[in-house]
């Protein structure tokens, strides 16, 4: 219905309206019908819909299901899916054969596409389907003008910029008020030869992030995680980046929560990261992202080791030892540079009879029905979508 009025109102703005009817617009009053804001706000969202997809809200129990939580819950204690580099989910050949003289200004040939995909339905779509928290990772486009995404040199989209794709967010939640988000931002380095986290980037970040929509919908509390009732309808921004090339009134005047990009441990398998000194306030993160396995290790034997690291730190958040601290596990990986590659999907599905245990998700299902009514805290897949209940079973521990 709303993909329909979508299409309408993009045929209004771009008239002769071709195939009027197959779209479903009957007649030209139809586009009088919506406001100029309205027509402004589905042209931001179709600008966006690369990152975004296409903007579709669904009410069901997965897209609503904070509602069975009470306001009182704290985030922390919560049982959150979420989406490792989430805007890599439509990142094909086809993607990188149309970017692809982006790609290369750099110098570097990007390898296969599957190098960089992590996901394979669109951000809106793993709204719908539960998901909560977003890792999310920018950097300037080849003009060094505007906040667009990337993973490593692969360029997602040059039309779908990080302002834009804010607006697919801020809809979502006005048409789903009870739901609370987890934005994850990163610095997204190695993308270009001239790219780097310099004042103009951040400058650039900084304004989005305070602009009068983002203050609306983004929750103005700073390095603490709250109750559910006060995240409802907003964005809880993580800050996985330091504003040190501006003024520290920058940093000081940013919501959200820090996660110092010094303090997370790289590869890391159980790092305590203090993101409030003041409250003690800490969080156990997994992110052993690159299994340090023997380079002639087989496909199970990296999935055996990232399963382990991503297991320990789930059974850590499940016990009594720290119940006020956040436990946020990365199921997901990078790709292992290896011959042939062992890619994030791999990693994730497997590789059908050579890996006859299947991938982290397949084994991480059993593993996570068998902890009914624990805190597993937020844990984020690579193909969020497979097994095809693996979010239904985070949602319904
Ligand atoms: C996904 O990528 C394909 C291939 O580049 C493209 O045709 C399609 O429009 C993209 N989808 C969205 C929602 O942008
Ligand atoms: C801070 O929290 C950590 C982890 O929960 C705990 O080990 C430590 O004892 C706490 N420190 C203080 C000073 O309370
Ligand atoms: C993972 O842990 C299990 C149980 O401790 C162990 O048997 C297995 O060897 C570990 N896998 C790898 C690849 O180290
Ligand atoms: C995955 O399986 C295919 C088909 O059996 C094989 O060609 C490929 O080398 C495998 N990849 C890995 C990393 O094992
Ligand atoms: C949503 O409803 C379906 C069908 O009744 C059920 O299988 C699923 O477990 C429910 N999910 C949640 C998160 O409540």
């Amino acid at each position: 219905m709303l993909l329909n009025t979508v299409t309408a109102a993009l045929a209004c703005l771009s008239l002769p309206v071709v195939g009027a009817h197959a779209t479903g617009l009957k007649s030209r009053r139809d586009c009088k019908q919506l406001s100029l804001p309205e027509l402004a706000m589905r042209e931001i969202l179709s600008q966006g819909s690369p990152v975004f997809g296409h903007y579709q809200s669904v009410k069901s129990n997965t897209s609503e299901w904070m509602k069975a939580h009470p306001d009182s819950t704290l985030l922390v204690h919560m049982n959150i899916p979420g989406a490792h580099d989430a805007q890599t989910w439509n990142y094909s050949q086809a993607t990188r054969e149309q970017l692809l003289h982006i790609n290369e200004i750099g110098g570097k040939i990007p390898r296969s596409s599957d190098t960089y995909r992590c996901q394979e339905r669109s951000v809106v779509d793993m709204l719908n389907a539960g998901v909560r928290a977003f890792d999310l990772r920018y950097a300037f486009d080849v003009t060094n003008s505007v906040l667009v995404f990337w993973h490593g040199p692969a360029l997602v989209s040059q039309t779908a910029t990080l302002a834009d794709t804010m607006f697919g967010f801020y809809k979502w939640l006005d048409d789903h008020p009870s739901e609370a988000l987890l934005l994850s931002f990163q610095y997204e380095g190695g993308t270009t030869k001239y790219a780097a986290n310099d004042a103009t980037v951040q400058r650039a970040l900084y304004d989005i992030l305070t602009s009068r929509a983002a203050k609306k919908y983004i929750l103005q509390t700073k390095d603490s995680f709250g109750t559910l009732g006060e995240a409802r309808g907003k964005i809880t921004l993580i800050r996985r980046f330091t504003m040190d090339r501006l003024d520290a009134s920058y940093e000081a005047s940013l919501p959200g929560v820090h996660f110092s990009p010094s303090d997370w441990t790289d590869n890391g398998q159980d790092i305590t990261l203090v993101y409030n000194r003041e409250k003690n306030g800490t969080a156990h993160i997994e992110d052993y992202y690159e299994p340090e396995a023997p380079k002639d290790s087989t496909p199970s034997y990296n999935i055996g080791l990232k399963y382990n690291a991503t297991t320990a730190n789930i059974l850590r958040a499940t016990s009594d030892a720290f119940p006020n601290d956040l436990f946020w596990s990365f199921a997901s990986s990078r790709n292992i540079d290896m011959d042939p590659p062992l890619t994030p999907r791999i990693m994730a599905l497997g590789n059908g009879t050579v890996t006859p245990s299947g991938g982290v998700n397949q084994q991480l299902l059993p593993f996570l029905q068998g902890l009914k009514g624990k805190r597993v805290g937020i844990v984020m897949v690579d193909f969020e979508n497979a097994p095809g209940n693996l979010i239904d079973t985070i949602l319904s521990l």
